[in-house]
């Protein structure tokens, strides 16, 4: 691959993401104050703490990454590539130009280079095919989608809008078919709807965008001859969860009169979930959703008087009169004024068996309340599950929940239940991370430090068990509901918005995507420190950490960083130490997976804004002579971010979310037409990439 000149910028909104996205994707985050003004430490003033390095050194605490990771077997799993690939379709016609060998097993495709082509651009040698689009009918009695004749009732059996975390499922039983689950995070009116008034958008308008948010269950059947997958329409199995579908709260803060309202007075059954953006899967078969800007839904919270509600409230980013979208005019429990607690029912991880179209799905408040961006469990040698998460807000924290109790193996429906309560049980841990250089060493500039890693160790705080808090001045229930100002109290360590979390399923070490933070370094800010090297940091980087012995459970654990993303014509950008004239660009990391061969692929949001071309994805190896070696697999169509990746053997399947979602787009005038063309509006869809040639993905 050539060297990449430093791009263009072009004009940007704070963060990189064009003022649409901010305005309906997250209520305007970045415009606002970041919510922790807690005077809590970050990682620079954590040096001088009672656990710092210094206290690790004397009990022999302290081990560097690789020692960590020393211990972890990095088993090479079932070598699928090595054997000879099966064909997908029978195809043939050799590698051509389809295979560069100079790279890592599962990334030898022809990077794609970064670029402004309003369409999804793959590798050479690579076909591509839409899934299924925003309206497409999935239920049972789903009429088409028609733009022109958008329902409430339409949209409630048909694929939601803005798709993000994916996941597919085998199903047993049913050869060449796959259950996809797909998050709706959040609805675009201004591209959703003809001459959309946002200060009087319409009742219809409303109930369409309430019964587009939430997430999909839909089978998907495979074409014996070639990479496609296809919706099956009115499946058993397909299911809408929206608004308005009942959810369960359970586990140790479930019935607080703090979760109590009108419609509830039990405090455990919530109507809908909101804003699900990335998630993850569990080893028992369940999907986990993450409730991430709930905030920006609720009106009226300028007029709660109470000091501690509007305390609790300002933490979370609640804050104005009216919301963005008007909903408290049309149900009350959007009001805050009316309904003060209904907020607290939302921003917790969900739970949903895809398996039983009847169950009701879970909150799990044992996960702590926060804007959870994604949960990914991985198991204990014992079988306990634990779970790592991120908050996606400037300054805010990475959480593991440890579960007490064991997974079950087996069919029956006792396991099943036993399986769907381990989230429910355990302790919430938050992340004190400590550097291993001088903190003078860290200007925000972005440099290296003179021992030429940023790196060093860190602490799982407790923050609580059950009813047990660990946080002083706050009950566990408190704890929670109010995750965030436990963790202000605990002292954790404030990041640069921790997204997506993926524990490498082959060597145990953890990758939190740090999208970005431009306010990193602003007067009355936190500073750059050895986690968070950049001030102004609008390109994001991804930390590596290794928990202490490979025990998921354990206390401490051993970090660094292994990208500082950017143009590697950046001096202040960082590939894992791999030489930079043979990466791809790459900024603002947000959903994290990994493919069969180990390697880990990232998916962007606000590269537009900060590179100058189209959010991506990219695959990266994380161990091997290409460690650190970033190409880019494919580009998404203009105003889109890439999100939800699942890399299989044979397939990549990306979540092409808000295209179309740039400043001064409308329904009229979008500033994209994908996928549909003509006179058509954008559609967020799923998209499927296979090789031409049937064989394994970059190999
Ligand atoms: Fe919905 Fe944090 O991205
Ligand atoms: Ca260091
Ligand atoms: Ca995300």
């Amino acid at each position: 691959m050539r060297p990449h000149r430093l791009l263009p910028l072009l004009p940007r909104h704070d963060g990189g993401r064009s003022a649409l996205t901010c305005r309906f994707k997250c209520g305007d985050a970045c415009a606002h104050e970041a919510p922790n003004t807690s005077g809590n430490a970050y990682l620079g003033d954590v040096v001088a703490d009672a656990l710092s390095r210094r206290t690790m050194l004397r009990t022999g605490a302290v081990v560097t990454l690789a020692a960590a990771a020393g211990g972890i077997a990095v088993t090479s799993g079932t070598d699928v590539a090595a054997a000879a690939p099966e064909p997908l379709h029978g195809g043939h016609g050799g590698h051509g130009g389809t295979v560069d060998p100079d790279a890592a097993k599962g990334l030898r495709f022809r990077p794609v280079e970064p670029n402004t082509v309003d369409a999804v651009v793959v590798p050479e040698g690579y076909a591509q095919s839409v899934v299924i689009r925003w309206g497409d009918p999935i239920l049972r009695g789903a009429p088409a989608f028609d733009q022109a004749r958008q329902t409430a009732a339409a949209q409630a059996g048909q694929f939601g809008y803005n798709n993000d975390f994916l996941h597919l499922f085998d199903l047993p039983g049913e050869r060449g078919r796959q259950v996809l689950v797909a998050n709706h995070e959040y609805t675009d009116e201004i591209l959703m709807f003809p001459a959309y008034d946002a200060a009087n958008p319409t009742r219809e308008q409303v109930e369409i965008a309430w019964a587009a948010h939430g997430l999909s269950v839909v089978v998907v059947e495979e074409e014996r001859h070639s990479g496609r997958l296809y919706p099956v329409s009115r499946h058993g199995l397909n299911r809408r969860l929206h608004t308005r579908t009942a959810f369960r709260l359970t586990g140790p803060a479930a019935g607080s009169p703090l979760l109590r309202t009108k419609a509830d007075p039990t405090g455990t059954k919530v109507l809908g979930t909101l804003n699900n953006c990335a998630g993850g899967t569990t080893p028992w078969g369940t999907v986990l959703s993450g409730e991430e800007n709930f905030n920006q839904y609720f009106g009226n919270a300028a007029s709660v008087t109470d000091p501690v509600t509007a305390e609790r409230l300002k933490r979370y980013g609640i804050a104005g009169a009216a919301s963005e979208r008007k909903w408290e005019r049309f149900d009350d429990r959007f009001d805050l004024a009316k309904e003060p607690n209904e907020v607290n029912r939302f921003g917790w991880i969900v739970e949903l068996d895809p398996f039983d179209p009847d169950s009701t799905p879970r909150k799990h408040t044992a996960l702590g309340r926060f804007k959870h961006e994604a949960a990914q469990p991985r198991l204990t040698d014992d079988g306990r599950p634990v779970v790592y998460m991120g908050d996606d807000e400037r300054f805010d924290y990475m959480y593991k929940f440890v579960a007490s109790k064991a997974m079950r193996h087996g069919t029956g429906r006792a396991v099943r239940e036993h399986n769907l309560s381990l989230l429910d049980e355990g302790t919430l841990y938050v992340a004190r991370l400590t550097g291993d250089s001088p903190a003078a060493e860290f200007d925000g500039n972005g440099k290296l430090p003179s021992d030429g890693e940023f790196d060093g160790s860190g602490e799982w705080i407790k923050l609580a068990s059950g009813t047990t808090s660990f946080v002083e001045g706050m009950t566990a229930e408190e704890v929670y509901l109010f995750t965030r100002m436990a963790a202000d109290k605990a002292g954790a360590t404030k990041m640069d918005r921790p997204e997506d979390v993926e524990p490498s399923p082959r060597t145990g070490r953890v990758y939190v995507a740090l999208t970005n933070n431009t306010n990193r370094g602003k007067a009355g800010s936190a500073g750059a420190d050895e986690a968070n090297p950049r001030s102004n940091n609008k390109h994001g980087h991804v930390l590596e950490l290794a928990e202490f012995f490979d025990d998921p459970a354990a206390d401490r654990f051993a970090w660094r960083l292994f990208l500082v993303a950017g143009d590697p014509a950046d001096p202040a950008t960082y590939f894992a130490g791999f030489p930079k004239d043979d990466v791809s660009p790459i900024s603002c990391p947000d959903n994290v997976a990994f493919d069969p061969h180990g390697n880990l692929w990232i998916s962007t949001d606000g590269a537009p804004g900060t590179l100058g071309t189209h959010d991506a994805l990219f695959g990266v190896a994380v161990k091997g002579d290409k460690r650190g070696q970033v190409r880019q697999f494919l580009s998404v169509p203009k105003g889109a971010e890439t999100c939800g990746p699942i890399v299989q053997d044979q397939r990549v399947l990306v979540a092409v979310q808000h295209p179309g979602e740039t400043d001064a787009s409308t329904y009229e005038n979008p500033s994209s037409r994908w996928p549909d063309g003509g006179k058509r509006i954008p559609r967020p869809s799923v998209v499927v990439v296979w090789r031409k040639d049937g064989r394994d993905i970059g190999v």
